[in-house]
């Protein structure tokens, strides 16, 4: 039996953490997990709603750290963690994706001789400035076996010196999260709430520090949605780092000009789903979003420079437009254009659902 503590901490974790911790359950003669909630994000609809919405069970250990700059708060769920491992003891501690409570907790359980495993491995944006590029290259460092959602991540671990016997080839894990959850998102009222259920819609979610901290790149893109909106309804949960980022640039007045952006609270991981399913367009800086609409075949225009999931614009529906005001409202313009009918290319190789018995396998083989 191995006894492993599984790591949660924002947002993003929650639909990765939860088809490993079902299959774990499912194979309760093999492992007994554990949850740790570092508390990174906490507000009802950064948190709970996804533990509900993924049947994820109460975590058994929540460390609630809160917010704080990068060094405090990667230090404070280091500082929390560290005892959590010393009393539980596991044979694993299984950290997923780059906020800072992935590092945090890998580095603890790595110095203190518990292996780690990392689920998400080997991407990278090549972009140092990104805070999560900086989790990932130190992460991957540290961790004992490395799981890969694409082939092109074990090509970046091996550039970085590190040996194919750590790398583990498992797939996209939140694929496993959307193939269960598809058919009951769809079913919810999430459109007929907004009362968009006939109408042909563009979703947005922006929160990177590079998009949303600065006056001239916020506003940048506030005159492409302005333009974008002209076409569609523009539905935008608002994250609360970029709720506080218009009010601080003073964007408030020019946010509500524009007549149809949307802004409405966070929405669960259900209500999201089933929003973005059928989306005309999505508009996001967010790095799950382009694998989710990949899959879904959902034109997707990501507002950034860079990204480290290249295998969405490869073989996915994924256009890199940068936050150039133009650029990004002659995209949105063509795709609009273009209508419906995507291209059916084949999806990336082992994104089948099948991710978190692949990992649970690749654990049990290393005790053997
Ligand atoms: C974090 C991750 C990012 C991920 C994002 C998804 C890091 C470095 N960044 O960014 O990779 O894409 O989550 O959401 O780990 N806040 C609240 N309530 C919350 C959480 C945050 O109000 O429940 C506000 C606070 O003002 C906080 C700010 O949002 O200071 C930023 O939160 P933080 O966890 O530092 O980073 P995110 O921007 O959420």
């Amino acid at each position: 039996m191995l006894k492993v503590i599984i790591v949660v901490g924002a947002r993003p974790n929650f639909m990765k953490v939860a088809p490993i911790v079902a299959a774990m359950k499912r194979r309760s003669q093999e492992f007994a997990p554990l949850i740790v909630h570092t508390g990174q994000h906490y507000d009802k609809m950064m948190s709970d709603a996804f533990l509900r919405d993924l049947d994820l069970p109460e975590p058994d250990v929540c460390l609630a750290v809160g917010s704080g700059s990068h060094a405090a708060q990667t230090a404070s769920v280091m500082q929390s963690f560290e005892p959590v491992v010393l009393r539980e003891k596991p044979d694993w501690v299984i950290v997923v994706g780059d906020v800072n409570s992935t590092l945090a907790c890998a580095l603890v359980a790595v110095k203190l001789g518990v292996k780690v495993g990392h689920v998400e491995a080997g991407l990278r944006s090549r972009d140092r400035t990104m805070p999560e590029e900086i989790n990932r290259l130190l992460t991957d460092q540290v961790a004992d076996l490395l799981f890969t959602p694409a082939r092109a991540a074990d090509d970046n671990l091996r550039a970085e010196g590190i040996a194919d016997s750590r790398i583990r080839f498992v797939g996209n894990i939140m694929i496993d999260s959307l193939l269960k959850y598809l058919e009951r998102a769809k079913s919810t009222t999430i459109r007929e709430r907004l009362g968009i259920a006939n109408t042909a819609y563009a979703v947005l979610t922006l929160h990177r520090p590079s998009n949303v901290d600065q006056r001239q790149t916020f506003s940048g893109i506030l005159d492409a949605l302005d333009e974008i909106a002209q076409r569609l309804p523009i539905i935008f949960p608002v994250h609360p780092r970029t709720r506080k980022a218009i009010v601080d640039l003073g964007l408030e007045k020019r946010v509500a000009e524009i007549e149809r952006l949307r802004l409405i609270e966070p929405l669960g991981y259900l209500d999201f789903l089933g929003l973005y399913s059928e989306a005309a367009l999505v508009l996001t800086d967010s790095g799950g979003l382009q694998e989710e609409t990949t899959f879904l075949r959902v034109p997707c225009l990501t507002l950034r420079e860079n990204t480290e999931r290249p295998i969405t614009v490869e073989q996915g529906t994924n256009i890199l437009v940068g936050t150039g005001a133009h650029k990004i409202k002659q995209a949105a313009l063509a795709v609009l254009n273009a209508g419906p009918a995507q291209t059916l290319r084949s999806l990336p190789p082992l994104w089948d659902g099948q991710t978190a018995n692949r990992i649970l396998d690749a654990l049990t083989a290393e005790q053997n």
